[in-house]
């Protein structure tokens, strides 16, 4: 019954992943389809300054894939958390979140769907067949055997997300991957580094489930450090000169 109540849920698939919204009192980690998520837009105020600008990730709607410049498949996931709020405190984690991120993003409804679970159907734990008379019903231990394990999937939920568009300002649209890998490893503002921020976020995606990784993420992640590892050769290099 995707969105016929008025529970809140916002799904976080940046910074939310791994620094929570205030007041939430579940976490579910799943994905999105139908969008797509990019290091594309502009921080001025958490990796970054007004002067200069860090770089954060947004997501790109299916209607504005032809700026797309990369490969992509149109049931790529989205993975991130789903998170909710109790609705007493919907207003006040709702204005938190507008003064956090509204001038550079816009607000949609997208369908979450909750990450599969697996539970096991396991042998009756005990009452082995037959007993030899002569055994001491304590010498035969009661072993459980797992016979299948079933993926277990749950309904859609109606989620809040952010998103860039377009005409948002600062959405930044198609960056060159080597020149924004060197964009955040130079960048940083009042919430820390930038490179943290791309460090973070592949971690925090990893640790959702088996299949949530994300390749543009994880490509930026490459370039950052093998960028650090030029740049760590070529200062030892001068130190020896
Ligand atoms: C996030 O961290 O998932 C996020 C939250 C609000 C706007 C954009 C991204």
């Amino acid at each position: 019954d995707f969105g016929q109540n008025d529970d809140f849920w916002l799904f976080g698939y940046g910074s939310l992943i791994w620094k929570p919204p205030p007041h939430y009192d579940q976490r579910v980690p799943g994905y999105i389809e139908g969008y797509v998520r990019r290091f594309w837009q502009a921080s001025e105020d958490h990796r970054g300054t007004p002067e200069a600008p860090g770089r954060v990730v947004t997501l790109i709607d299916r209607a504005h894939w032809e700026t797309l410049t990369d490969h992509h498949e149109p049931t790529e996931r989205v993975w991130g958390a789903a998170y909710h709020i109790p609705s007493s405190k919907v207003a006040e984690v709702r204005t938190y979140l507008d003064i956090r991120e509204i001038n550079g993003y816009s607000i949609q409804f997208t369908p979450f769907h909750p990450a599969a679970f697996y539970t096991s159907i396991t042998s009756p734990p005990s009452s082995p067949p037959i007993q030899p008379s002569h055994a001491s019903s304590r010498s035969i231990t009661a072993s459980t055997t797992i016979l299948a394990k079933i993926e277990q999937h749950q309904p859609p939920i109606r989620c809040l997300v952010y998103i860039g568009l377009p005409e948002n300002p600062q959405f930044l649209g198609p960056q060159d991957p080597d020149a924004l890998a060197r964009h955040i490893l130079k960048s940083r503002g009042p919430s820390g580094e930038n490179r943290e921020y791309l460090f973070f976020l592949e971690k925090a995606l990893l640790e959702l489930s088996r299949e949530s990784g994300d390749k543009h993420v994880s490509d930026l992640v490459r370039r950052c450090k093998e960028i650090e590892r030029e740049e760590a050769k070529d200062e030892e290099g001068e130190e020896v000169q």
